[in-house]
């Protein structure tokens, strides 16, 4: 039997879990509200959050589990990439479990546990993979052909999917993270009330940065004729911008699929929660006899639940890091990245 702890604190979510066997027995996430009032994260005051929560949300992970500090036969924790200030917060406090408790420390690379949670789901996918990884940080298409392995076959050039839906909501109005509520504005309005250019990118990149141009530019120019036309076109706006994103992420997913002729796709990564994205996924899938996956929404953003599941994987290979090592900088690291 193995015992997973999972610690994750990249951004602004201090989150604990537990993994038994490779099934999930306690997932906590605090996440860091106070952001909201600045538009965004601050990494000092998500440094100092983690701080504060850090040791209450291990706590927890234990206690819904049932299980105690000498229970455990690993700790796992999220060694990059995010905030430099963030991810010390939960390194060192793995790093000091580890070493206290004597037991192998997991170094996990962010973006493959959003890769991994996938595999969280039952029955899990069958490999090779294409994943999409959306999150508010990173927007990549990954050939995932192993639980710890993946080839990035394309990216963004300049913003993150999910970094676009909070630039285009803050231009609307919204707090921060303003996906989600875009994501909720869209269910009443048309998605083709305005179509917007998508980007035209070779291959499978992605770019976002000149939608958020365009969408400035039209707001204003229609504001000038009515200064309350975004209040009286609120979901059209919203469902149109979603549609885009949402087209232009798919559109890429699904030619990757048929240039590497693979025939299973998820998507991870905290856009992955987007409705409409969920939605016409499973409606391409079937059309394209593709066997999609996308995870439950308590795994699709920052969670510790996927650390610790690749923590598993980790600790069943015998793949460990040195609490003495940094698994950025070191070529020794066993660090999966
Ligand atoms: O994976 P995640 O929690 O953190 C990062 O690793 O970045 O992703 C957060 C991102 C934010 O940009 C947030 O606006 C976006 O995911 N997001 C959504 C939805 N839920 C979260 N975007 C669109 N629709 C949603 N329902
Ligand atoms: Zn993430």
């Amino acid at each position: 039997m193995a015992i997973i702890l999972g610690i994750e604190s990249s951004c602004d979510d201090t989150a604990a879990a537990i993994c038994v066997d490779g099934k999930i027995r306690a997932n906590v996430v605090s996440a860091q509200l106070r952001h909201a009032e600045h538009g965004g994260v601050i990494p000092e005051l998500a440094s100092r959050m983690h701080q504060v929560h850090i040791g209450a949300v291990v706590r927890q992970a234990l206690a819904d589990a049932g299980l105690q500090l000498d229970d455990l036969n690993g700790i796992a924790y999220t060694a990059g990439p995010g905030l430099m200030g963030a991810l010390l917060v939960g390194s060192s406090f793995a790093k000091g479990m580890a070493l206290g408790l004597g037991l192998p420390l997991l170094a996990v690379n962010h973006l493959q546990g959003h890769v991994v949670s996938l595999f969280l789901a039952e029955p899990p996918p069958t490999l090779p993979m294409m994943a999409l990884t959306v999150s508010g940080g990173h927007t990549q298409l990954q050939l995932v052909t192993d639980h710890l392995h993946y080839q990035v076959v394309g990216r963004t050039v300049d913003d993150a999917a999910g970094e676009a839906f909070d630039k285009l909501a803050k231009l609307l109005g919204f707090a921060y993270p303003g996906g989600p509520l875009v994501d909720k504005n869209a269910k009443n309005g048309d998605p083709h009330f305005k179509k917007f250019p998508t980007p035209k990118m070779d291959g499978l990149d992605f770019s976002f940065s000149g939608l958020k141009t365009a969408f400035l530019y039209y707001i204003q120019a229609e504001q000038r004729q009515n200064p309350q036309f975004v209040q009286q076109h609120l979901p059209d706006l919203c469902a149109s911008i979603q549609h885009t994103i949402v087209s232009a992420l798919l559109d890429k997913l699904f030619a990757a699929c048929q240039q590497y002729g693979v025939g299973t796709a998820g998507i991870a990564g905290g856009v992955s929660a987007n409705s409409a994205l969920r939605a016409q996924f499973a409606q391409r899938c079937s059309q394209a006899g593709i066997q999609g996956h996308i995870p439950a929404f308590e795994y699709c953003t920052d969670n510790a639940a996927m650390i610790a599941l690749a923590g598993y994987y980790l600790f069943q290979r015998g793949q460990f890091a040195d609490a003495y090592d940094v698994p950025f900088a070191s070529s020794r690291s066993s660090a999966i990245y």
